[in-house]
């Protein structure tokens, strides 16, 4: 990345057919200028899929219209009202006590393994589990869900691999299974008697689109699509990066137990030099020149997140976790502009409850002998698929 942003900050990649962009002020301008470029292509799926593949998903009318990440029409700003309703910086603080309880939950359960099996898995339990419940809970969809957890992240992990990844034969096809039963039951859910106007489902019910007409149910169950995702891997993939970090970096644990007001700097810095969504994708409206490279219409650009994060043009040192630097909070994990993310203040909190509930419970803590973790490594997503550990 370091090559990348000094030599050819803009470079055509045979491999993917995208523009990677890769210096902070560039990904920066392009985020802030949703009229030059476009979020149409933000959650396209990268590769082609197979017939076989298009008819599994055919049989469901799978179909994500424009709505959030990926709609740069009138209709955006809607649809963002609602989101920022839910997740604005009240709602979030409001539901502190609810995530301590859910988290306290999980770690019984961590303790229970911890006690029967001598070693855990955080990234397959807590780190899973509490971003789902604590999404559930704030957008008002536990009450309205009747399939367990474990079936939504087998739904979410294949949507994430086939849409994100390069999925190939059998298992393209499998991956598109799984999504096509996911949005088949969300179209059902949506069709259901809306609850009160105060949950996502009553809030979908209620919109009105810029020319009057209410929402159908291809529109709200993309908005669910998204939202169940975008709100519950990401912090996932997030937890699971700061576990295995946290319990790597000598003292860090320790500290964690001993000084909580430690963990918030610290988590700041590593979403911005180990974000969990690593690129993101925006399309040209109209030819552009970007560090000097012409751009046609229509080229479509990687953004690389994580190579902002460590451009050290903005950040000094920056493959240092500095929990003190002036500028923690500029990197671009999150986005910026009229996409930024809604759940960028209940992703953060939710890293500081579970990093220094955990530590405290479990000061002990200590990560297995590993010798390659296995990681998630799709085109926008990396982080641990295992952080394994023990006490003592
Ligand atoms: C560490 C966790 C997370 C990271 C790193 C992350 C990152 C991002 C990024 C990079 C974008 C795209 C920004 C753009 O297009 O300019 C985004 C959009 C979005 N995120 Fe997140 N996100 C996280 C967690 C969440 C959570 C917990 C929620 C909700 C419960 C959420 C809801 C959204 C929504 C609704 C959008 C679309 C906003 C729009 O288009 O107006 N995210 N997020």
């Amino acid at each position: 990345m370091a090559a990348l942003r000094e030599h050819q900050p803009v470079k055509f990649d045979e491999n993917t057919g995208l523009w990677l962009v890769s210096r902070y002020e560039d990904v920066r301008a392009v985020l802030l200028d949703p009229e030059n470029f476009l979020p149409d292509n933000a959650i396209d799926a990268i590769g082609r899929f197979s017939v076989q593949t298009l008819r599994v998903l055919a049989r469901v009318k799978f179909d994500l219209p424009q709505t959030l990440a990926n709609n740069g029409s009138d209709s955006h700003a809607g649809y963002r009202r609602i989101m920022t309703r839910l997740l604005n910086a009240q709602a979030v603080a409001a539901s502190v006590p609810m995530v301590e309880k859910v988290v306290a939950e999980a770690l019984d359960d961590v303790g229970q393994r911890l006690a029967a099996d001598g070693v855990c898995d955080l990234a397959t339990t807590i780190a899973r589990d509490v971003p789902f419940r604590v999404m559930l809970r704030l957008l008002g969809l536990e009450s309205a869900i009747d399939v367990d957890i474990d079936t939504l992240a087998r739904w979410s992990d294949a949507s994430l691999e086939l849409f994100w990844g390069r999925p190939r034969g059998e298992r393209e096809v499998a991956l598109a299974r799984e999504a096509a039963a996911f949005y088949a039951w969300l179209t059902g859910l949506v069709s259901k008697p809306a609850p009160e106007a105060a949950t996502l489902l009553g809030a979908l019910a209620a919109h009105r689109l810029p020319d009057g007409e209410p929402l159908g149910v291809t529109q709200k169950a993309a908005v669910l699509y998204f939202m169940i995702i975008a709100g519950q891997m990401t912090t996932t993939q997030m937890l699971s990066t700061m576990y295995r970090r946290a319990l790597r970096e000598p003292g860090r644990w320790e500290r964690f137990a001993a000084e909580p007001a430690t963990v918030e700097p610290w988590a700041e810095e590593v979403l911005r030099r180990d974000p969990p969504i690593t690129t993101w994708r925006r399309v040209t409206g109209r030819p552009v020149t970007l560090s000097g490279v012409d751009l046609p219409a229509g080229a479509p650009l990687l953004l690389m997140l994580s190579s902002t994060g460590s451009d050290p043009a903005v950040f000094d040192h920056p493959e240092q976790i500095c929990p003190h630097r002036a500028n923690a909070r500029k990197h671009l994990s999150f986005g910026i502009g009229r996409h930024r993310c809604s759940g960028a203040e209940l992703a953060r909190m939710e890293a500081d409850v579970v990093l220094r509930m955990t530590a405290a419970r479990f000061p002990d803590l200590r990560l297995c002998a590993e010798s390659s973790p296995r990681m998630l490594a799709l085109l926008s997503f990396r982080a641990p698929l295992q952080v394994l550990v023990r006490r003592g």
